[in-house]
């Protein structure tokens, strides 16, 4: 008789945890809108620090200066598509998506304090 209790615990356990498995409905949504939130400090330490430093001003290979440029939007927006004419920065077009890069343009206007 104490075995059956001891089963039955086990199983009200068992139950409990496995229960547990499929109740968490909102996860997926959840982690579908953090995938959609984009890193753009962590974007630009993976591709953009080795040029423009960590501040935008760092100038390797002659990389713009970011805190004193003062380019539109679009003008920002059509460089990280599509590369600098000279070939030196490298076209982003078909390494991050068009959000991506508008989040990144954007973050470059940031480095300006007088924009
Ligand atoms: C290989 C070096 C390199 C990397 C990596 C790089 N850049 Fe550049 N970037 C440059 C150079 C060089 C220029 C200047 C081009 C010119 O003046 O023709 C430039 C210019 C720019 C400009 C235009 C500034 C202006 O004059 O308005 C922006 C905006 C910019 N970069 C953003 C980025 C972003 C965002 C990333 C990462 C996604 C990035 N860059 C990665 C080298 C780089």
């Amino acid at each position: 008789m104490q075995k059956f209790f001891v089963l039955l615990i086990l199983a009200l356990i068992a139950l409990a945890c496995g229960g547990g498995e499929d109740a968490p409905s909102e996860a997926p949504a959840k982690k579908e809108a953090a995938a959609q939130e984009i890193d753009v400090k962590k974007i630009w330490k993976i591709r953009c620090i080795a040029c423009h430093g960590l501040y935008g001003d760092m100038g390797t290979n002659g990389a713009a200066n970011l805190q004193e440029v003062t380019s539109s939007l679009e003008d920002r927006i059509k460089i990280i598509t599509n590369g600098s004419e000279n070939g030196v920065m490298t076209a982003f077009g078909e390494i991050l998506s068009e959000e991506e890069i508008e989040a990144m343009a954007k973050y470059t206007m940031s480095f300006n304090e007088d924009l």
